[in-house]
């Protein structure tokens, strides 16, 4: 039995090395459970048409079943002398219904079979990762009306701009991540595929039914081509392109995370739940789990590069080459499924520390620009306005004052003469949120009516799930 998947052309067996190298065994194992699915669907197919005789099928489906229930159970040890997943099915069942075992793969290749069980395992993490994705926006959602009346000062450049809500800061994410879930969506939609019966490549002469064994496992549709449907790996590159660009969400959010939680700027403290220490440094608090998303998001990009590398260069149909697409994927289901498990919880743990926000977001004359529209609105020209304001940022730090608020009386008169100083006191971090009158701006009234676009988002999708 061993080496099953070696006709009697083969003098002697695989070199050690060889098969060492060639086998699939240590990361294909996961997909055990869908191997099954895969199988049972098409013994089901086979009995239908009469392909197998009479009393095999039920012999199969129980030493199939019985497979499953041993590999759910940790009993099943992985046998490294069969090279992959499938071959150890194939051998487990010989060893368990004897010779009969043989005809499984009738009408079938590893090719067909192996694109099928990695259609079925995506298709169920996929399912999985958006509700735990659901889950983050809702902690995101939760977080902005929580911090609806936190001013902080927004950045451009890295640079203190303009004061926004911190409701409207969170709900930024909120959206990136919305649209990762409706784009996993979408790539549900295109991945919903059976490549089953295509055989190694060009089908089979049995009188086979692949549209059976697509409603059987639950598939949209068919392949169209057998020749795509057994090297077609468009979807887990798009899938790994997906998980990079909610990486790069998560690993932006992360970034922002690990700068607001160092005491320069003092925005944010994790939970000690979510923070560690140093091993020498007794006085740290790290932000750990935030770095190791945004680290990880590296990782996940590179899986995404590798693949891309791994088929360019690959003519029709299944090449061996191809086997190297598992430990990538599955790779990246792992880093998205533990991120998606830490992040949520990272969110709820931060304290806020409003006071130090708001005390920033009126430093750094972030409300230059308000001033410079106020010149605007009394007749002054905006670029001249820009210029006036800029010299009496200018003036003012020269003076050494960090904003305009803090500037005595008499300084005023003699930097500004022009410029009426109540403006500047008028102008805090809240009356300027409040002026943003766009319905997309950081305005309280903008920022609730994301919040509920979100819910009801929320609600729809939860309702159609
Ligand atoms: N372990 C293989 C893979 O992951 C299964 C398909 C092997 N097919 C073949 N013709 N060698 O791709």
């Amino acid at each position: 039995m061993s080496q099953m998947a070696r006709s009697n052309r083969f003098a002697g067996g695989l070199s050690p090395e060889a098969a060492a190298f060639c086998s699939s065994l240590s990361f294909d194992w996961r997909l055990l459970p869908d191997d099954i699915e895969g199988s049972l669907a098409h013994l089901a197919m086979l009995e239908k048409a009469h392909i197998l005789p009479e009393g095999v099928a039920v012999k199969l489906r129980q030493g199939l079943i019985q497979i499953r229930e041993e590999w759910s159970a940790g009993n099943l040890v992985p046998r490294p002398e069969w090279e992959d997943v499938h071959m150890n099915v194939e051998g487990r069942l010989h060893e368990i219904v004897g010779p009969d075992a043989g005809y499984l793969h009738t009408g079938r290749s590893r090719n067909d079979q192996v694109a099928t069980d990695m259609h079925l395992y995506l298709k169920r993490q996929a399912l999985y990762i958006g509700g735990e994705l659901a889950g983050l926006i809702a902690t995101l959602q939760h977080l902005a009306e929580e911090t609806l009346d936190v001013v902080m000062p927004g950045h451009t450049h890295m640079q203190p701009a303009q004061p926004i809500l911190m409701a409207h800061h969170w709900l930024a994410y909120a959206w990136m991540f919305q649209r990762d879930a409706t784009r996993l969506d979408d790539w549900t939609r295109r991945a919903d595929l059976s490549p089953l019966g295509a055989g190694a490549l060009a089908g089979t002469p049995y009188s086979s039914d692949p549209d059976f064994t697509r409603r059987q496992l639950g598939f949209a549709g068919l392949y169209q081509n057998s020749l795509d449907a057994v090297s077609d790996r468009d979807y887990l590159i798009e899938f790994l392109s997906w998980a990079s660009l909610f990486m790069m969400h998560v690993s932006r959010l992360a970034e922002e995370l690990v700068l607001w939680s160092s005491p320069a700027f003092g925005y944010v403290t994790p939970g000690d739940g979510y923070s560690t220490g140093s091993s020498i440094m007794p006085q740290k608090k790290n932000p750990d789990v935030a770095e190791l998303m945004r680290g990880k998001s590296g990782r996940v990009f590179g899986h995404l590069m590798s693949l891309l590398a791994v088929m360019k260069g690959l003519p029709l149909a299944y090449n061996s080459d191809m086997q190297e697409d598992k430990e990538s994927v599955f790779d990246t289901i792992d880093t998205v499924l533990a991120v998606l498990s830490v992040l949520p919880g990272l969110l709820r743990s931060l304290e806020i520390h409003a006071d130090r926000m708001r005390d920033q977001a009126e430093a750094q004359f972030v409300n230059a620009t308000d001033l410079a529209d106020l010149l605007t609105e009394q007749g002054t020209p905006f670029r001249e306005a820009h210029h006036r304001v800029g010299q009496l940022v200018k003036d003012v730090l020269n003076a050494g004052y960090d904003r305009f608020s803090a500037v005595p009386e008499d300084a005023w008169r003699e930097f500004a003469p022009d410029i009426p100083q109540e403006w500047a006191y008028h102008l805090t971090p809240e009356t300027l949120v409040a002026a943003r009158r766009q319905p997309f701006s950081t305005a309280r009234a903008s920022v609730e009516s994301q919040i509920a676009q979100l819910a009801l988002w929320l609600n729809q999708r939860e309702a159609d799930s």
